[in-house]
């Protein structure tokens, strides 16, 4: 089972967002995949209980728990696991960094937003795990602002995940809906950059 977890300090930047649509991808991909909520505004164990049926099974979790629930699903068979967590509060984010395989730290293209990533910066590094910071809500059609945040997240010293995930109405309207994009818009531009975020992550994902 692989683990990818999803930090920012900073409020509002998109780790729910990009949870959930992640998780859909994953599902639809054929993965069986677990979402735990570690966040205790519970947005994404909210949304799932906003929608029918099963998938993607969503577990709000103290994180004092996360290892009995992490060792629980591999058993159980889950092929993936996101851990969507709270702003604001380090300890236990740092524990589902120790945890992750891998770290996807979401920011608005701001540079005050950027400028918050630091402390997820440094998580990552205290737990020694592979991050990357994936650009979210930038824009439709801003390359000088896609340029700015670029070179402003790279004083962090992290790298920037390839594809970014604009500004879209689908995004918010599939929350409300309990969807995601994809089941929301499915032939629309937000279902599409989701795939392609999903497959870039599945193609940097540790194999071992
Ligand atoms: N790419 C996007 N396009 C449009 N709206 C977005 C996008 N990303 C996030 N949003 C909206 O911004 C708001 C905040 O996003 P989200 O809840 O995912 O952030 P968060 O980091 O989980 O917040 P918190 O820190 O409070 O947990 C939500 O209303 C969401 O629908
Ligand atoms: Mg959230």
């Amino acid at each position: 089972m692989k683990i990818v977890a999803i930090l920012s300090q900073k409020g509002g930047s998109g780790k729910t967002t990009l949870t959930l649509n992640l998780a859909v991808a994953a599902g639809k991909a054929g993965k069986s995949v677990a979402v735990i909520d570690l966040d205790p505004q519970a947005s994404s164990a909210g949304w799932k209980d906003s929608r029918p049926g099963d998938s993607p099974y969503v577990l709000p979790l103290p994180h004092a728990r996360l290892p009995q629930a992490l060792q629980a699903a591999k058993e159980g068979g889950a092929d993936l696991m996101f851990i969507d967590t709270a702003p604001h509060t380090e300890t236990p984010a740092l524990a589902a960094a120790k945890a992750a395989d891998l770290i996807l730290i979401p920011t608005r293209p701001g540079i005050l937003d950027i400028r918050a990533i630091g402390t997820s910066a440094e998580l990552a590094k205290l737990a020694g795990k592979p991050a990357y910071v994936v650009l979210n809500a930038m824009p439709v059609r801003a390359p000088q602002i896609m340029a700015d945040a670029t070179a402003a997240v790279g004083v962090h010293g992290l790298p920037v995940a390839p594809v970014v995930i604009q500004q879209r109405a689908a995004y918010s309207h599939a929350l409300t809906a309990g969807k995601t994009a994809q089941e929301f818009e499915p032939e629309g531009k937000a279902a599409e950059e989701t795939v392609q975020l999903y497959n870039w992550l599945c193609s940097v994902l540790p194999k071992t």
